[in-house]
């Protein structure tokens, strides 16, 4: 059911079906470069430039950075809002994903002015003058500002995020006390953005053997639900020079959670259980 050891992980071979690429998404030369201006109708009053990264890695050309001028007067107030209203109204060729609107699904994680968070949660007014929109960072590009997650939800299921039980089940479910419920507030809100994973640094030089804050914050959700009764397979999983112990703790991805949770925090407490079980 568990993964051994690193050179055995059945997880190696499915990255393996996914290979992730050491170079970057575009090529060592690509330069970025500048596309055009999309002007506002000039009788608009509240007009907002918004920079936004291009590329269409099937049209074999650099990616470039498209300037839209936005009536502000004609969207909602978030970042979500007037990527909508530039796709409707100005360019329907700019590719984004979104769904719920409410920071619950992580879909339309971005680069926000150097920031990784949620552009449905990101206030227009917070935003720079001119505000700059890229894809996450350190991902390979789909296109515009689709990141390929591919590989961070491989690493994901390596941790085999659900219950573990080896004793049989009770007649109705397995109950939890308030204050073991309690032990996963801060933990299970993750919505799986990923702004944590691709602002970490160890994650984009070991990305292809470094669990990422993300995957290694939802393995610790799990080793601490008293109902899962896999702790020590989860623990052996991890203790592994690559999988765990790639994070210096620079705390990149606390800082950039857009859910305000601490990965920093979790695999902190995921090191320490490994030590405790040993003394
Ligand atoms: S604390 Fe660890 S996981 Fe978080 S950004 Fe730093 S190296 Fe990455
Ligand atoms: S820990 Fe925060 S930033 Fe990382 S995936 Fe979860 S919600 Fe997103
Ligand atoms: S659209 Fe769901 S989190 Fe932004």
């Amino acid at each position: 059911m568990f993964i051994r050891s690193s050179d055995e992980l059945p997880g190696v071979t499915v990255l393996r079906r996914f290979p992730v690429p050491r170079n970057f998404n575009v090529s060592a030369d690509s330069r970025i470069e500048r596309g055009k201006t999309w002007h506002a109708p000039s009788d608009a009053t509240r007009v907002k430039k918004f920079e936004i990264y291009r590329y269409d890695p099937d049209s074999g050309q650099n990616p470039r950075i498209e300037t839209y001028e936005v009536d502000l007067d004609t969207c909602g107030p978030m970042v979500l809002d007037a990527l909508i209203a530039i796709k409707n109204d100005i360019d329907p060729t700019l590719t984004f994903r979104r769904s719920c609107r409410e920071g619950v699904c992580g879909s339309c994680s971005m680069n926000i002015d150097g920031t990784n968070w949620l552009a449905c949660t990101r206030f227009i007014s917070d935003t720079a003058e001119p505000a700059t929109i890229y894809p996450l960072n350190h991902l390979k590009v789909i296109k515009d500002l689709v990141p390929d997650l591919t590989q961070l939800f491989v690493q994901y299921s390596l941790i085999e995020p659900w219950l573990h039980t080896t004793t049989p089940e009770p007649e109705k479910e397995r109950l939890q006390s308030p204050e073991d419920r309690g032990k996963v507030d801060g933990f299970y809100e993750c919505i799986l953005c990923f702004c944590c994973t691709s602002g970490c640094p160890s994650h984009w030089w070991n990305g292809d053997r470094f669990l990422g804050p993300a995957v290694l914050l939802q393995s610790y959700r799990w080793l601490i639900d008293s109902r899962d009764e896999a702790t020590g397979d989860r623990l052996d999983d991890l203790e592994d020079p690559f999988r765990l112990y790639r994070c210096h703790t620079i705390l990149n991805c606390t800082r950039t959670c857009p859910k305000q949770l601490n990965p920093g925090k979790a695999i902190a407490a995921i090191k320490k259980m490994i030590v405790q079980r040993r003394s």
